[in-house]
């Protein structure tokens, strides 16, 4: 008896540690590569095309490199010369990196080239570091970029950190790079086969959690008095920052808008509630996992905080409490699509009927710009912690 029930176990936990690796399994990314070669070898005209490739960061978080790589390919068509794209690098992935774009972008590798053929369709490179204050880099970068040169390589990180926290410089190039998101952007099939199975059938609210380190970051942010990140500071979106108003020199109101407490998530999602009453989902987006675990804790005080009847008829909501309440751990992945998650998430909240995020999140903001760039798109239905 004994020996039979160890057995059991045994064989319980063997089965659980295979289909553990199982899931963990990375997708086929070597016959993505391999299509990404054939379609570049494809590209029309390609010995006549003018081409440009940048330095980029690389091993930072997902979102972090999407949204510089999305500038560039902006570039590269504004000055009609083909962008040669690169793999991400991501910290979050040591086992498979690099990752191939093409699985991820298919707007950004759609007619443009894989840098594993630079030098087959590059035998002569000018190379270029530019410098400029950013408020005369983009122009500057589009008047290098329109010469006749035929390769041109960009060996200076251009669309850095400084660039992007430089509000005057993103918003001088926010119409043409919203027309671009408009035109351009598209996810891979992946990315959308998955958030077709993940997408909530009712109207929904997505509400991004940014926790994790997210605290010592904030802290530092207000000792510098540093404001909102990215297209968070659009004049078009500044009456969708939950009150009271950011004051840079406040360090208690730069903590309660880049660390806000549960008590004002819950005032953003109550007033989204009360003139929203047909929406009765939430999906939340967080960063939780087992080196943070407290994540965890909040988001079930959130969920339920939105399911109390009673909690929601003393906030004013008209419509019932949340019927359904998802959140990043339960997006419904198969094995070996978990590279995937973070862009289901943001399109999730992309096609999200509200989304409430934080203005000092990159995340939230590259949200908030792809649901600018939709036709029809209301700033009402975007709050701004
Ligand atoms: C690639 O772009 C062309 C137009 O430029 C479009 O017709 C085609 O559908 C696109 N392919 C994919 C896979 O998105
Ligand atoms: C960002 O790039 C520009 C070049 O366009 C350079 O002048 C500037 O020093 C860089 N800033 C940082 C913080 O690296
Ligand atoms: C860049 O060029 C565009 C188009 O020529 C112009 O409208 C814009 O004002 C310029 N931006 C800056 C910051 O000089
Ligand atoms: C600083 O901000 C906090 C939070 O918004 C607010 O309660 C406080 O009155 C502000 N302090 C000053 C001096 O404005």
């Amino acid at each position: 008896m004994k020996l039979s029930l160890r057995l059991l176990f045994g064989s319980t936990v063997f089965l659980f540690v295979l289909y553990f690796v199982y899931s963990q399994l990375p997708p086929s990314y070597d016959l993505i590569q391999e299509s990404e070669l054939r379609a570049s070898l494809g590209v029309e005209d390609r010995d006549s095309q003018k081409y440009v490739w940048f330095k980029q960061l690389q091993g930072a978080g997902f979102n972090n490199q999407v949204q510089e790589i999305l500038l560039y390919h902006h570039l590269a068509l504004l000055t009609d010369r083909v962008y040669l794209y690169q793999n991400l690098i991501w910290q979050r992935a040591p086992r498979h990196s690099p990752l191939p774009l093409s699985a991820f972008l298919s707007g950004v590798t759609n007619g443009t080239v894989t840098e594993a053929l630079f030098s087959t369709v590059c035998t002569e490179t000018k190379h270029l570091s530019l410098d400029r204050d950013n408020d005369a880099l983009w122009n500057y970068t589009i008047n290098v970029l329109s010469s006749a040169e035929r390769c041109i390589a960009i060996d200076n990180h251009i669309i850095n950190w400084s660039f992007l926290a430089d509000a005057s410089a993103m918003h001088a190039i926010w119409p043409s790079f919203k027309q671009y998101l408009s035109s351009t952007f598209k996810w891979s099939s992946q990315i959308l086969e998955i958030a077709e199975r993940a997408r909530p059938a009712e109207p929904y609210m997505a509400l991004h959690l940014r926790r994790g380190d997210f605290e010592g970051h904030c802290n530092g942010l207000a000792s510098t008095q540093t404001g909102f990140t990215t297209w968070a500071t659009l004049p078009e979106l500044q009456d969708a920052v939950l009150p009271p108003k950011l004051e840079l020199k406040n360090y208690t109101s730069v903590m309660e808008h880049c660390y806000p407490s549960l008590r004002r998530i819950l005032d953003a999602i109550d007033s989204q509630a009360r003139a929203n009453p047909h929406v009765n989902t939430l999906h939340v987006l967080h960063d939780g996992s087992w080196d943070h675990p407290s994540v965890y804790i909040q988001y079930y005080k959130l969920e339920a905080a939105v399911k109390s009847a009673s909690r929601i008829l003393k906030a004013g909501w008209r419509g019932g409490p949340m019927k359904t309440v998802t959140h990043s751990g339960t997006l419904p992945l198969r094995s070996g699509e978990s590279d995937w998650a973070v862009a289901v998430d943001v399109e999730l909240a992309r096609g999200a009927n509200i989304f409430i995020g934080n203005g000092y999140s990159s995340l939230s903001t590259q949200i908030v710009a792809l649901r600018l760039a939709k036709e029809g798109s209301r700033t009402q239905d975007i709050t701004l912690l």
